[in-house]
């Protein structure tokens, strides 16, 4: 049997080139190779949008979208639904038995996101989502999660959880491993740690022409540099990090040019701007193919929702029989459904 990888992302807004750096990258190799599956989170949405449920709405077919546009393949992924898979919320209350208040308080994930989230107090299901989670990823068995580096708290967590349910219990459940993607997390356009949509500082993965060479035009560059001659700090530069991580072939010459004084930042800014072009021109097409076939994009989602139901109930099976939660024999279950 091939390994399982599993991951996902919240359906809170659209995806970007830091979701493409930081992890979709790496699912289109992967699902060349190992059974995969992608879990469109939209029950972890809810922890910080409960009060939007229609935007998670609007957003799940969006994110299925980016999806199938960077080249997630529905005949190779399974590309699934988290709150059609209600084994998921069940694991979620058996794990949290055995899971202290304390490590999710600790958890620093946690703590940055409800700083961010704009919410005045922690949700009971906001503290809780790392084990929901730890649910997403061991339903399926899933032993490679490929993830940006934030939700390495999450992953450990997930481990935890599985050694101790299967020490308690029955040795059932898989330890995943993270595979983080071997570039540093993606600065916004504005230099900021970190791209996000709520930042204002992220290039989605639906950009047009027109949008990637404004994005890039107003993004910020080393602010020592004014004039063109001037040699310019690469290493501070959110576009030099891009080159790194679009057109690392061409990265080094950037790095000279640019520190010597030789290439201005327009001449600069033009070379990435080609660059995403043609990294996001072929990912327009495949979204224009799905966007004219919304029913298409539907049974993609039910199909995979399917298939990923049947996965869960097997494991919940065994669960239950190894928590002595199975209490009536395979015939008589029935009675209780
Ligand atoms: N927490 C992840 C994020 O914010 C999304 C996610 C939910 C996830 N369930 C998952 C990622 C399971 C990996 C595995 O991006």
């Amino acid at each position: 049997m091939r390994e399982r990888v599993l991951t996902g992302d919240r359906v809170t807004g659209k995806l970007h080139l830091g979701h493409y750096v930081g992890s979709l990258r790496n699912r289109v190799i992967l699902q060349d190779q190992y059974e995969t599956f992608v879990l469109l989170a939209d029950v972890q949405a809810l922890t910080t949008h409960f009060d939007q449920p229609d935007r998670i709405r609007g957003h799940l077919r969006e994110v299925a979208l980016d999806y199938l546009a960077v080249g997630i393949d529905p005949e190779k992924a399974t590309i699934f639904v988290q709150s059609l898979i209600p084994e998921i919320a069940e694991l979620t209350v058996l794990y949290s038995m055995f899971v202290t208040v304390n490590s999710l308080r600790h958890n620093p994930t946690v703590k940055s996101e409800s700083k961010n989230s704009g919410l005045d107090e922690m949700y009971y299901g906001f503290l809780g989502y790392p084990v929901s989670q730890a649910a997403d990823i061991t339903f399926c068995k899933a032993s490679i999660v490929p993830v940006g580096d934030d939700q390495l708290p999450h992953l450990e967590l997930t481990r935890k959880i599985v050694r101790r349910f299967n020490e308690l219990y029955k040795p059932i459940l898989v330890e995943p491993r993270a595979l983080v993607g071997d570039m540093p997390r993606l600065v916004g356009t504005d230099g900021s740690a970190k791209m996000s949509k709520s930042l204002g500082n992220s290039i989605p993965l639906d950009s047009s022409t027109e949008e990637i060479a404004a994005r890039i035009k107003r993004a910020t560059t080393d602010p020592a540099r004014i004039h063109k001659n001037d040699p310019g700090h690469p290493e501070i530069c959110p576009i030099y990090s891009y080159h790194q991580a679009f057109r690392p072939e061409g990265a080094e010459e950037i790095k000279e040019g640019c520190s010597q004084g030789k290439m201005g930042c327009a001449a600069c800014k033009g070379l990435i701007t080609s660059a995403l072009e043609r990294l996001i021109e072929p990912m327009r097409e495949r979204r224009a193919h799905y966007e004219a076939r919304p029913g298409a994009v539907d049974e993609i989602l039910m199909d995979g929702t399917k298939r990923a139901r049947a996965i869960a109930k097997e494991t919940m099976q065994e669960v239950r029989e190894a928590m002595s939660l199975d209490y009536f024999e395979e015939g008589r279950r029935g009675l209780v459904e």
